[in-house]
């Protein structure tokens, strides 16, 4: 039997439901500093599957030295968030589309994929659990963070002999640190690659993570938010930027970087893709050169952790291209981001049936 603590869907009064988690919700960041108080926890082993999960309070896993993962980084992640909506309810974008790239994931890593129901019932629980870390509408959000671990001990390189599935979640803001609608400036890493053909760029795992740190370091040092990557081949092509997808923008086409496998298939990149196009924008997935974003009118990012973020400037071999002024906003990521989260927030009609 598996876990189905969710309780009806019967609208929950926001003050009595906040009263209990003591937070500014005035000052969320993307952090930690408000960490839900559940976390979900399952277990597979070869002989009986995934077990049932359940909810446990927050805090360490215990795992030996020669856990696989430890070893030889055998993890995939997801981001999510609830949001509470205009309709005085909790409610979660688009689960379905993360548990499918969860499985996907599970096949790259040669883990067990954990059953999309499974995963979808897991998220939901974990909600359900930590409704009083849902921020009021528009301050934020719940940030969930699926985990797939191979926990299993192994010396010798090979697949974990048993795996941990989890979610945590925290109450979150915005992700950059100028707050949401501050553009950001973006500097093109032409040294280092974030992923190649044929490697796991497409998938949401851990190590792809880490090795953009010490350029994302060195580039925040020099005033930069953040790093746009170039194609391993040709160094001619965008990918994407350290933990987001990235939107290039001249007069009604928009274009993004097609999903060939270096790309990480974003949830959020599918639903702009599918709300612009609604818009009356032609949305290219092609090839997109970093001189078509140095000769835009409006670039863009976005991400579950970012949503879309104006990208107020690029630059590319010294020279900087100034996309918006300062603190201002681009048209087209503010229509973005606006189309996108009054759906996110119940505040427009779904009519693509994302909210859940
Ligand atoms: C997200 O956008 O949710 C992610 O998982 C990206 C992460 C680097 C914050």
């Amino acid at each position: 039997a598996r876990l189905h603590t969710v309780a009806s869907a019967a609208p929950v009064v926001a003050g009595q439901r906040r009263a209990k988690a003591n937070i500014d919700w005035d000052s969320l960041g993307f952090g930690l500093k408000d960490v839900a108080g559940t976390m979900y926890v399952a277990e597979w082993t070869p002989e009986k599957g995934w077990d049932a999960g359940k909810l446990v309070p927050y805090g360490p896993m215990s795992v030996m030295p020669s856990a696989q993962v430890l070893n030889y980084g055998q993890a995939i992640f997801e981001g999510m968030k609830a949001q509470e909506g205009a309709k005085g309810r909790v409610v979660c974008f688009r689960p379905d589309q993360n548990a499918a790239r969860f499985k996907a994931g599970a096949a790259r890593m040669s883990m067990p994929a954990v059953p999309e129901d499974q995963f979808v019932e897991a998220v939901k629980s974990t909600i359900a659990s930590n409704l009083d870390y849902v921020p009021p509408m528009g301050k934020g959000s719940l940030y969930l963070r699926p985990l797939l671990l191979g926990t299993g001990p192994i010396l010798g390189l090979g697949p974990a002999p048993s795996y941990t599935f989890t979610i945590f979640a925290a109450a979150v803001g915005a992700y950059f640190k100028g707050g949401q609608l501050t553009p950001i400036d973006l500097i093109v890493e032409e040294r280092f690659h974030r992923a190649a053909p044929g490697g796991m760029g497409g998938t949401k795992a851990a190590g792809n993570y880490s090795p953009v740190l010490v350029t994302q370091l060195e580039a925040k040092k020099n005033g930069f938010a953040d790093v746009v990557y170039l194609d391993a081949k040709t160094d001619t092509y965008l990918e994407e930027v350290s933990s987001c997808n990235i939107f290039v923008v001249k007069g009604k086409t928009i274009k993004t970087p097609p999903l060939s496998g270096t790309i990480l298939p974003g949830v959020t990149r599918r639903s702009i893709i599918e709300l612009a196009r609604s818009r009356g924008y032609t949305v290219l997935e092609e090839p997109t050169t970093v001189h078509d974003a140095m000769d835009a009118d409006e670039v863009f990012t976005t991400g579950t952790a970012v949503v879309v973020s104006s990208v107020g400037s690029m630059t590319y071999r010294g020279n900087r291209k100034q996309y918006t002024a300062p603190g201002q906003a681009g048209k087209v990521a503010l229509e973005m981001y606006g189309a996108l989260t009054d759906i996110q927030t119940e505040k427009a009609d779904d009519k693509f049936g994302w909210v859940v």
